[in-house]
């Protein structure tokens, strides 16, 4: 007998030169900015997984706090033998943590490289031998649109560590709406991170090791290779702060001094203290996430938070 193996569907294949086209453009912009995909390389990932180590960094830890207290009543909400989507899978984890409450029949996880999947995926199978599991690379930032390979619905869509606040309220509305049909009339179990006390959410955005720092400072290392650009990472710093009225964090890279950024076809001049902007994340109370999800056209929502009302489960019905 062999073992049963997880399957691969491979739906991301950017052009590099779309790419290079699409970093020189945010360059050249009269706000310059680099959009977060490029955050997670190899190094970016293994930085990210760092932060969420931190103390300073509450939302994992937050969110997993509830899917560990609140897993029955997630379950119960939810249903039980599911086909589960989890958006933005990484190292699946936290869609593994809830494996025994909501017992999935099948499991979908769904990231920009399929690659990074395969290894936790091999051993989630070894460990769930009878679950139909598939993992899918694909970029489902800007369009999500699931393969008929995956299975008919309905299918409960995971979306967990607040990753919505990374699209402004519109574009999380017009991402909602795409989720909701591609649950096929099952649901969606998303993580809504709250607004708190500025000094917590300005330390957990900028702690005191660098981590954070070292992860968005490595993004023009991306930058570099992917464009052929000569940033140099010690010109830049790191700079994030949360901005009330727009409650929203904001995460820039600040120049040091006056400089200019060559790669091939192009230059940017960047003044002392000029910033390119590289992400936001929107932070939400509990009602601004309940009218997002109905915007989005979500019925029935029920929704759990952690002691300190740091951080938000919600679960909605399409
Ligand atoms: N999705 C994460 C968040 O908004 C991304 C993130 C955490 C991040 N720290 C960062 C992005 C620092 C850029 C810089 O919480």
């Amino acid at each position: 007998m062999t073992a049963r193996r997880p399957r691969l569907l491979d739906r991301h294949r950017p052009a590099p030169a779309a790419l290079r086209e699409e970093l020189a453009a945010g360059l050249l912009a009269e706000t310059p900015r680099i959009s977060p995909k490029f955050l997670y390389d190899q190094l970016g990932s293994r930085l990210f997984a760092a932060i969420t180590e931190l103390d300073a960094y509450y939302p994992t830890r937050t969110e997993a706090a509830i899917f560990a207290a609140r897993a029955g009543e997630i379950a119960a909400a939810a249903g039980t033998g599911c086909t589960l989507v989890d958006l933005g899978a990484g190292d699946c984890a936290k869609a593994a943590s809830l494996f025994p409450a909501l017992r999935p029949a099948r499991y979908v996880a769904v990231d920009i490289a399929v690659d990074f999947l395969v290894e936790s995926l091999d051993y989630l199978q070894f460990r769930h031998p009878a679950m139909d599991i598939t993992g899918l690379g694909c970029d489902f930032s800007s369009r999500l649109e699931l393969p008929p390979e995956i299975g008919p619905g309905p299918r409960l869509l995971f979306y967990p560590g607040s990753s919505i606040g990374n699209f402004s309220p519109d574009d999380a509305v017009a991402f909602l709406r795409q989720a909701r049909a591609a649950s096929q009339g099952g649901g969606l179990l998303i993580g809504f991170d709250l607004v708190k006390a500025t000094a917590v959410l300005d330390r957990a955005y900028d702690d005191e090791l660098g981590v954070t720092a070292a992860f968005n400072r490595n993004l023009l290392n991306v930058v570099n290779r992917q464009l052929g650009a000569d940033f140099r990472v010690a010109d830049f710093r790191h700079v994030a702060f949360f901005d009330a009225a727009a409650s929203r964090i904001e995460m820039h890279l600040e120049a040091r001094a006056d400089l200019v950024v060559r790669w091939p076809g192009g230059e940017r001049r960047l003044a002392a203290g000029q910033r390119i902007h590289t992400e936001n994340s929107y932070k939400y109370t509990i009602d601004g996430a309940g009218r997002l999800l109905a915007a989005a056209g979500f019925g029935e929502t029920h929704w759990w938070t952690d002691d300190a009302d740091w951080f938000a489960l919600f679960w909605a019905a399409a």
